[in-house]
């Protein structure tokens, strides 16, 4: 991306919005899957793993585009408070999004459980068997799941506030193109 443009490169906003229904549905799959204690908990929890594992594989390829290409600079009038919270809150995203597969993976390995991402491809635990970090483990992945929902309503909300109030073309940058 050169310094004069106005959106995010392709590529970035395909895995924006491909990850942001991922990312979506892994929330709602993972609180029906705790709540849920019939048989459905194992079809949600065959779903939650290999999901999870992709959304890794895409934060890591994410975090490549966006360090080869930077975003489009935010409004020149937008107060430095903003700008700061902007930033913040795009790195606590990617950081959540790499850490929160990485958590799920290591309390299954400290459960000493196998990680299946199909009815023959099994990955290697990354964690030694300990039921007190299981426990850990799984209360972080639980409390991270939840600030990763925050953090997405907070977006959300600056998202509707830079497109319906301020008008400023940072939402048309991560759709099509920036207005002005
Ligand atoms: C961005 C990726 C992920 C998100 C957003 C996510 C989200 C969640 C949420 C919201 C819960 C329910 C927590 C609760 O209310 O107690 C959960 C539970 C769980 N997740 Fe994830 N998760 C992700 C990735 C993974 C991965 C990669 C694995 C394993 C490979 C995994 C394994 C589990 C397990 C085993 C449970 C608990 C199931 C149970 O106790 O029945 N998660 N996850």
């Amino acid at each position: 991306m050169n310094a004069s443009s106005t959106r995010f490169v392709l590529a970035a906003r395909v895995l924006h919005w491909l990850m942001a229904a991922m990312i979506l549905s892994m929330l709602f799959i993972g609180v029906g899957m705790v709540a849920s204690v019939s048989e459905r908990h194992e079809w949600l929890i065959g779903i939650h793993k290999p999901l999870g594992i992709a959304i890794l594989v895409l934060a890591v390829v994410r975090l490549i585009v966006r360090l080869r290409n930077p975003p489009p600079p935010l409004p020149v009038d937008l107060p430095p408070v903003q700008k700061l919270a902007a930033l913040a809150s795009h790195w606590l995203l990617y950081a959540l999004m790499l850490v929160i597969p990485l958590v799920g993976w290591a309390m299954l390995s400290a459960g000493g459980y196998p990680v299946m991402l199909s009815s023959s491809l099994r990955l290697p635990p990354i964690f030694p068997v300990s039921p007190v970090a299981f426990a850990v483990l799984r209360h972080a992945h639980a409390w991270l799941a939840m600030l990763l929902f925050l953090t997405f309503l907070a977006h959300l909300g600056a998202a509707l506030y830079h497109g319906l109030i301020r008008r400023d073309g940072v939402l048309p940058s991560m759709v099509g193109g920036r207005s002005k």
